[in-house]
């Protein structure tokens, strides 16, 4: 199982928005040939309907499926309306089951702050759909906000205002991968199995680290992330290890 981790595209008219970058990235997407693709968030720079359509022009040229969720940015200018629209979702949260994997997609964003921030809502919603779910799937949840601050980002700021309890309850339903943005640092940490994967920015400037996006492959109880680095067209693993489902201990 291969799944394709991209992250902050930032679409727009800015300067700052890498658009060769993008489409380098989708074309190595697209001969990577994914299983899925995920994208969390920060689509567009100012949550504009053009820049909107700007990503959607990119991301519908990969191949199906691709799933995404709305990151700070898209929630800005009331884009958290056109995001829905655009991608034709019935509520911000979704889970889809793809082979053996249950995606849970979460909107960590909030009109016009950057501050993430998940909610009791969400938290209870996603344990009531692993409840209805096969125990023998393997959930991933992603979103935009980071979960556990990225170093190499300077000073701390934007973490989810409700990490602690939403890493609880991840904890409680035995999520063993979690894909994040935001912070255009690709990050990975274990916390006593929990794996949380952050995805650098693929197409925006505002970063010390190089752009790219990461490659996650599921191989039986492993599981490899690697990023792809688009100006050196060359890929760096920076994180292997076991990946199981624990126990739910609590709904
Ligand atoms: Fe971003
Ligand atoms: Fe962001």
């Amino acid at each position: 199982m291969i799944i394709a981790h991209i992250s902050d595209l930032h679409c727009g008219r800015s300067w700052m928005f890498k658009e060769d970058f993008l489409e380098k990235a989708v074309k190595l997407v697209k001969k990577l040939d994914p299983d899925l693709t995920i994208v969390t968030g920060d689509l567009t720079d100012w949550g504009l309907k053009s820049e909107f359509e700007q990503a959607l022009h990119y991301l519908d040229m990969l191949n199906e499926p691709y799933y995404t969720v709305p990151g700070n940015h898209d929630a800005r200018h009331e884009g958290f309306k056109v995001f829905e629209s655009l991608w034709k979702r019935p509520s911000r949260l979704f889970v889809q089951e793809h082979e053996n994997l249950l995606l849970a997609g979460l909107d960590s964003s909030e009109p016009d702050i950057d501050e993430g921030h998940v909610g009791r809502d969400q938290t209870e919603w996603l344990g009531k759909q692993l409840e209805d779910a096969q125990s023998d799937y393997l959930p991933i949840v992603f979103l935009h906000h980071h979960l556990v601050p990225v170093p190499n980002t300077g000073r701390e700021r934007n973490v989810l205002v409700d990490s602690g309890e939403v890493l609880i309850k991840l904890f409680d339903y035995g999520i063993p991968l979690v894909l994040t943005g935001h912070k255009h640092t690709p990050w990975v940490w274990n916390l006593n199995g929990l794996i949380v994967s952050t995805a650098g920015t693929v197409s925006c400037e505002r970063t010390a680290i190089p752009n790219s996006f990461n490659v996650i492959e599921i191989d039986g109880g492993e599981v490899t992330i690697s990023k792809q680095i688009l100006a050196e067209d060359r890929q760096e693993k920076i994180y292997s290890g076991k990946i199981s489902r624990p126990a739910i201990q609590s709904g």
